[in-house]
């Protein structure tokens, strides 16, 4: 309840406690990268091979978009990973840049793919998403509530063909009319508020 009410639609995530940067090393959204890359034990078509911590930015790494030298987009879908979602992948969230433009993560697809366990709760500092593809995992847990308080979700919301259990929480009920929220196969009770 409480990660809900600290990311609410007028709150950007959290502040970033950036590292002190210098020009040689790798940027922030590189290393909440690095810490997905971490999580990933078995990556049979070495998708995540140009994700090296001596690049300075994450933006030219494969399945990594970027806008204003933030990362916009990390499209991981079809390549048989598994591992874990780490809870530093929230750091990609957004955050006002030094001319006062507001960028983050916009789109986050990881589908048919292997990973299992559960959705941290940080992932709520992901404000700026618009489009999450989580579907055809292994997921587990119970739905994370944080999601529900995304207020820019206006594409797809797809988290089926996952082993997500536990009650569907009222929180997406309020999901806004835009988003495609796909919960099929499953294990949870209750229903779509
Ligand atoms: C996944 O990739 C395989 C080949 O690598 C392909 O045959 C299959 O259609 C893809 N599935 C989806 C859902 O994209
Ligand atoms: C997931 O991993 C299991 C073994 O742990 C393997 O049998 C299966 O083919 C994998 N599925 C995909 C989609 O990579
Ligand atoms: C969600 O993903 C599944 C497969 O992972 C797909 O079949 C389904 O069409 C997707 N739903 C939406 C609303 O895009």
């Amino acid at each position: 309840m409480l990660a809900v009410s600290l990311v609410g639609c007028s709150a950007w995530g959290f502040i970033l406690l950036s590292s002190v940067s210098s020009a040689t090393a790798l940027n922030d959204d590189g290393l909440s990268l690095l810490a997905l890359k971490s999580a990933i034990s078995v990556d049979p078509t070495r998708a995540l091979h140009s994700w090296l911590e001596s690049d300075h930015e994450p933006c030219g790494w494969s399945g990594v978009a970027c806008r204003g030298g933030r990362v916009t987009a990390v499209s991981l879908s079809n390549l048989s990973l598994e591992g874990y979602l780490p809870s530093e992948m929230s750091l990609l969230s957004a955050l006002e840049n030094s001319i006062g433009l507001i960028t983050g993560l916009i789109a986050l697809d990881l589908s048919y793919n292997n990973l299992s366990g559960p959705v941290p709760v940080a992932i709520g500092g992901l404000t700026s998403l618009v489009h999450l593809d989580l579907s055809s995992n292994y997921l587990d847990g119970p739905l994370p509530l944080s999601i529900a308080a995304f207020c820019n979700l206006a594409g797809v919301l797809n988290l089926s063909y996952n082993a997500f259990s536990g009650e569907i929480p009222p929180e997406y009920g309020n999901l806004p009319v835009v988003v495609s929220l796909d919960l099929r196969h499953n294990r949870l009770t209750g229903e779509i508020p």
